[in-house]
Order: C-alpha cells, then sequence, then structure tokens
C-alpha cells in the first residue's frame, strides 16, 4: 500500500489527486491548515474508498520553522513515505500586492520560500531513503512573467526553477521530482475570475497529477495544451512582448 503526503490538502485540486490514490487503496496522510476542513475532506474519502486509510494532521506553511517537526511527525505516522504532494498556495490581487510590500512579502512566502523550504525537507528524507516521488504544484505563470500576475508569476517561477535543480541532484537516482503546471482551473482560488474556453476543472487536473506521480513523469503542463501555449508565449520577443496587455 502506498503512502503518501499532502501539504496543503485542502486544494481543491488536491483533493482530486487525494481522491485517486484513495481508489488504490493508499494511506493517505492529509496536512493544512484548517483541521475542519481536513476532518469533512478526509470523511469524504473514507466514504468514496472505504479500504484507504485515510489521515489528517496540521501543517501552516508559513510556520517554516516546524517544517523539519511536521515532517518528522508524518514519518511517525506513516512509518515511511512513498510519495509527498505540495499543493498550498495563493492567488493575490495583483495590483494591491504590487503597492503593499507587507503583502507581497507575505503572499511570496506563501508560493515561493515556504514551498522550496517543505520541497527541501522531502527531498532530503527521499534522498536517505533513495527512493520516492515528489510533486509540486507550481504553474504556467511561472513561465513568463506578465504584468497582470507577475507576483505569483514569479515566485512559481522560483519554484518551478528549485524543481530543476532538485531534477538534476537526483537525476542519476530512483528519487522522481515532478513539476505540475496547471493552467486556468475553476477552484475557489479562481472563483472570483470570469471563467473562459481554457479552464480545467479541479477534477482533470488532480487527475492528471495521480497519473504523473503514478508514472514518474518530470514537468506535466495540465492540460497538456498548456505546453503549446506557453511554447507561444515564451517565444514572444521581449521587445513585442512587454508592450502587450497581458
Ligand atoms: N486554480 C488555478 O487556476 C491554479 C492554476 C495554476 C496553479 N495553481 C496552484 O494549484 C495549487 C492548489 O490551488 P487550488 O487551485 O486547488 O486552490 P485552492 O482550492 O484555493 O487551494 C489552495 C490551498 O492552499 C492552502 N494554503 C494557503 N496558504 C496556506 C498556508 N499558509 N498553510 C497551509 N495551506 C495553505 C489553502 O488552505 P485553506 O483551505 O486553509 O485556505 C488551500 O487548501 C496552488 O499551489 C495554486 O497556486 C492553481
Amino acid at each position: 500500500m502506498a503512502k503518501i503526503v499532502i501539504f496543503g490538502a485542502t486544494s481543491a485540486i488536491a483533493y482530486e489527486t487525494a481522491k485517486c490514490f484513495a481508489n488504490k487503496k493508499s494511506e493517505i496522510l492529509l496536512l493544512g491548515r484548517d483541521m475542519i476542513k481536513l476532518d469533512i475532506l478526509a470523511a469524504d474519502l473514507r466514504a468514496h474508498s472505504p479500504k484507504a486509510i485515510i489521515k489528517t494532521g496540521h501543517f501552516d506553511a508559513l510556520e517554516m520553522k516546524e517544517h523539519e517537526a511536521v515532517f518528522d511527525s508524518a514519518l511517525a505516522e506513516l512509518g515511511s513515505i512513498d510519495a509527498a504532494l505540495i499543493a498550498f498556495g495563493s492567488l493575490p490581487d495583483e495590483k494591491a500586492t504590487e503597492k503593499n510590500i507587507s503583502l507581497l512579502q507575505h503572499e511570496y512566502t506563501t508560493n515561493a520560500t515556504a514551498v522550496i523550504s517543505i520541497a527541501s525537507v522531502v527531498a532530503n528524507y527521499f534522498e536517505e531513503q533513495n527512493a520516492g516521488t515528489l510533486a509540486v504544484i507550481s504553474s504556467v505563470a511561472g513561465d513568463r512573467g506578465r504584468q497582470s500576475n507577475y507576483i505569483y508569476g514569479s515566485a512559481k517561477a522560483a519554484v518551478s526553477a528549485f524543481l530543476q535543480g532538485l531534477r538534476n541532484r537526483f537525476g542519476k537516482t530512483p528519487v522522481k521530482i515532478i513539476t505540475i503546471k496547471p493552467g486556468m482551473v475553476d477552484t475557489p482560488m479562481t472563483a472570483h475570475l470570469k471563467k473562459g474556453l481554457l479552464f480545467a476543472s479541479a477534477r482533470t487536473v488532480g487527475e492528471g497529477i495521480f497519473d504523473a506521480m503514478t508514472r514518474g513523469k518530470e514537468i506535466v503542463y495540465l492540460p497538456g495544451y498548456w505546453r503549446l501555449v506557453m511554447f507561444i508565449v515564451k517565444h514572444i520577443p521581449e521587445s513585442i512582448f512587454k508592450k502587450l496587455s497581458l
């Protein structure tokens, strides 16, 4: 039975991935900062897949001094860990964040520093174990800075580059490092945005993450058409790009 830990397990996308692992009778530890929400999700997963083992625990990404202790407790709870998904994040109001530097620091900490910190704790454990799959939800927003969301986007770019380095560090080992790059997904994070054709459901993306984790893929755009969209976006010359309203 695979043993999985999810950081930021109340995420709508992460929940869909957890459902897939639960279907495979996995042992899943859901970690998040809202224990009431986690208990509801855990009850739902148990009802959905009675043979899965679902556990919960407290994790606030911003309490970075606690990251190693939280991981140690997770390890004690599960005995060993085969895979981890880092899913937490927040989508800031770009204009408000540009003007409010403490908000900017807060958002950057959530979306970059805290992710890199807990990813490092997990990676060091997988190195010792010489096995494990670490998947982290970055974003297509990290592929190119745009005026409408470059604070969030550059934090995700930091995460993507960090994961690229980790993948290189583990390149000759069985440890898998997976960068997940969703496009726009219909979740509470984007509830305030008008939904267009490019929006995917949390289920599509969550199932894509499960597929990537079980197959040990490396850089995954979800849905897949974002790979082509971002290829085009990345290749627009800067002299033209800087004048676009994106
Ligand atoms: N939705 C999109 O369009 C989209 C696109 C690309 C990438 N992503 C990324 O996908 C991931 C999941 O987002 P989602 O779309 O599923 O949105 P979501 O349902 O709003 O999930 C965001 C999650 O982050 C958690 N979180 C935020 N700050 C935290 C903290 N300090 N400690 C612990 N947990 C914290 C939230 O916990 P609470 O429940 O306690 O608030 C929530 O579970 C994020 O990394 C996001 O950046 C989303």
